[in-house]
């Protein structure tokens, strides 16, 4: 059984004060006990996350790394071993707001998903159609190009140890969820595409869906049977919103 995960991507959110407020929320939920739970700060205060959610059981990340491991000189880069060293037990890669408005092409975000698993950090691979791609019935094409090609260059096992994250581009941030019939089609695409490399890993790898998830939509599509969980943007910001998507995983 796999086990279930949410995720909350905080992305460029935040002050000191804020975070200080949504920590402070986070740490009073009831979480469950069977659900992996982690949120991705901004990288300037995973210092001050790591320190106020000591002792629970909340593990944090980073939103992207440098696809060197070890730090060097690279202006405004974070090293993969600079985040192990904040506290940092994850990383989200190849989010589509890093693919598509900065540019990180299939290639850069292997190196990425590598260089994280080489520091010891569990990536979260991002893969998701826009919505022109969508439209032009590219969808499973895309998805499977952006997981074919860090398969190829870390191997099908490195998935099992990493965790993938469908995020269709037209769901997120924008109130429009895909369907859970829409998430498992991709979901499903995405595990048969493991199991053509190694059924071991597609049973092993979990498969969480992001874009516009909210308490009220989460229950339904944790219910489909390749959905292992979700990737938070915008209602991760909640903490009482986020702490019922926790739940609603768990259940
Ligand atoms: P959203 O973002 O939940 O605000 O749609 C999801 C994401 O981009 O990870």
């Amino acid at each position: 059984m796999r086990r279930a995960m949410v995720a909350g991507n905080w992305k460029m959110h935040g002050t000191r004060a804020s975070v200080c407020e949504l920590t402070g929320a986070l740490a009073v939920q009831d979480l469950p006990a069977n659900v992996d739970v982690a949120v991705f700060p901004p990288s300037l205060f995973i210092g001050q996350v790591v320190e106020a959610l000591a002792g629970k059981s909340i593990a944090i990340g980073g939103q992207n790394c440098a696809t060197q491991v070890e730090q060097g000189a690279l202006t405004g880069e974070i090293a993969s071993s600079q985040l192990v060293d904040a506290g940092c037990e994850l990383v989200l890669v190849g989010h589509s707001e890093r693919r598509l408005i900065l540019g990180e092409s299939d290639q850069v975000v292997a190196q990425k998903f590598a260089a994280a698993q080489l520091a010891g950090l569990v990536p979260i691979l991002c893969v998701g159609e826009t919505l022109e791609q969508r439209e032009a019935g590219e969808t499973l094409q895309v998805i499977a190009r952006q997981l074919a090609v860090v398969i190829r260059v870390s191997g099908v096992a490195a998935i099992a140890k990493a965790v993938v994250a469908y995020e269709p581009v037209w769901a997120i941030g924008t109130g429009l969820t895909a369907t859970p019939e829409q998430a498992q089609e991709v979901h499903q695409a995405i595990r048969r595409q493991l199991a053509a490399e190694d059924a071991e890993v597609a049973q092993a790898t979990r498969i969480l869906y992001g874009g516009s998830v909210k308490a009220a939509n989460a229950a339904d599509l944790f219910g489909m049977p390749d959905i292992d969980g979700g990737l938070i943007g915008g209602a991760s910001l909640n903490a009482n919103e986020f702490g019922a998507i926790c739940r609603a995983a768990g259940s």
